[in-house]
């Protein structure tokens, strides 16, 4: 029995390590969760080793207290202005007289494609194929075992800032552990959230969390386009916090107790009790003054994100709409705000196919977490195909091949 699997999202309002056990059928019970509040990071980067080392040791230490693990090694997640991604395409000539493609072509012509120059302070965290092309035939989606004497690949490719990746590194490993992998968190959370019909029909997936917005846009299956920006629904707590002139707390609590995104959506107008900056003089405000405060950062956000999506390219390619997650789509009311600005159809997703604390996890929130549990469990599959099987049976090579396509 392999061990559990253990993933670590650094977020730049919460730190959340999740315990993950595979179950008999392939499937994932995620059983043990740690969350930690952090403010060790800004816009999705370190600013603070200390205080995230501590909040990573704390986060763990919870998870491992619900499960009896101990942890040594981390999936982990990286974020940030400083993440970037573009489309490449790679070549190479089969020369021998048999032209059947091999898994060592596909290796090579995915090694041609990430020979590209990038500045010396990034590197490539993930070359995600998109289509091979076998002699003129393009779209193929998985090339071993045909003849051909061309084969071509076009790649996504993601890099990041060497700087913001050791830093993240270097808390991980002096709070104590290991790593598997540093993942781009949005490709992670897409596994559990984007159905596969919605990344071939065409769909963008977007994390709003406290600090960054995450964009990415799938397209025929594959995800084609990257984007990360610097505002979230921490804005909203600070334009809160302004108005009222109350503590970020209080303003905090306000908006996830009785926020609504739009005024329209306040039925009815009650009024709410709320304590001053310093704590000690209740005041009263009514939802649809607070709602006055929430709306313009939330259509500032969406429109910010809706101009994202034009520069693309993509806008006219996304007929399946856009899925929204991360801990702000839980305002109330934000999917009609949406749809409003974007006039297209909008869903929260939220992580599905999991099981284990269900009633935990099934949050937009945790979308980051568990699809980094899943991104861990279809790797480490496609790395415990017996490699005898490998050599002898090209089915083999084909189910580790396209798991390793999806990573
Ligand atoms: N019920 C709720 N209603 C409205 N907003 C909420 C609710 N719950 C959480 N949020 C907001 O979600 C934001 C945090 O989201 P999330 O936990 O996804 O961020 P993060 O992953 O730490 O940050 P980032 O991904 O930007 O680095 C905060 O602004 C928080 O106020
Ligand atoms: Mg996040």
């Amino acid at each position: 029995m392999k061990g559990n699997i253990v993933s670590l999202d650094i977020g730049s309002s919460k730190i959340c390590c999740m315990i993950g056990r595979r179950g008999p059928d392939n499937e994932m019970d995620v059983i043990g969760v740690g969350e930690v509040d952090c403010k060790g990071l800004k816009g999705g980067v370190v600013v603070n080793i200390e205080e995230t080392v501590n909040s990573i040791t704390k986060a763990v230490e919870t998870a491992e207290t619900m499960t009896g693990d101990v942890v040594r090694s981390v999936y982990v997640n990286i974020k940030g202005e400083h993440v970037e991604s573009f489309n490449r395409s790679g070549a190479i000539n089969i020369s021998r007289s048999n032209k059947e493609i091999l898994p060592e072509d596909v290796d090579l012509v995915l090694e041609s494609a990430k020979a590209i120059q990038i500045a010396p302070d990034r590197e490539i965290i993930h070359t995600i194929p998109q289509l091979y092309i076998v002699d003129k035939q393009r779209g193929v989606p998985d090339p071993i075992g045909m003849e051909g004497s061309h084969l071509g690949v076009e790649v996504h490719v993601v890099t990041v800032s060497t700087a913001s990746l050791n830093n993240i590194i270097k808390c991980i490993n002096r709070a104590g552990f290991e790593i598997e992998k540093v993942v781009f968190g949005l490709l992670a959370a897409s596994l559990l959230i984007v159905t596969q019909a919605e990344k071939e029909l065409g769909v963008a997936f977007v994390d709003i969390g406290g600090q960054t917005v995450d964009l990415a846009i799938f397209l025929e299956g594959n995800i084609r386009f990257t984007k990360e920006l610097l505002i979230g629904g921490d804005y909203i707590i600070r334009d809160i916090a302004y108005g009222l002139r109350t503590s970020l707390s209080e303003a905090k609590k306000l908006k996830e107790k009785y926020g609504i995104a739009m005024t329209s959506l306040v039925d009815v107008d009650e009024e709410i009790e709320f304590l001053s900056i310093d704590g000690r003089i209740k005041r009263k405000i009514s939802l649809l003054h607070l709602s006055e405060i929430i709306q313009p950062r939330v259509e500032e956000i969406l429109v910010m994100i809706e101009e994202e999506i034009k520069k693309s390219g993509y806008s006219h390619l996304i007929p399946s709409g856009i899925i929204f997650t991360g801990g702000s789509a839980f305002l109330k009311g934000i999917d009609l705000a949406a749809e409003q600005i974007f006039d297209m159809p909008v869903r929260i997703g939220i992580p599905q196919d999991v099981g284990g604390i269900v009633d935990i996890v099934s949050n937009p929130r945790y979308a980051t977490g568990v699809g980094l549990l899943k991104y861990a469990q279809n790797k480490e599959n496609s790395r415990f195909i017996n490699p005898r099987f490998r050599q002898s049976f090209s089915f083999f090579k084909k189910i580790k091949r396209w798991m390793e396509e999806m990573l």
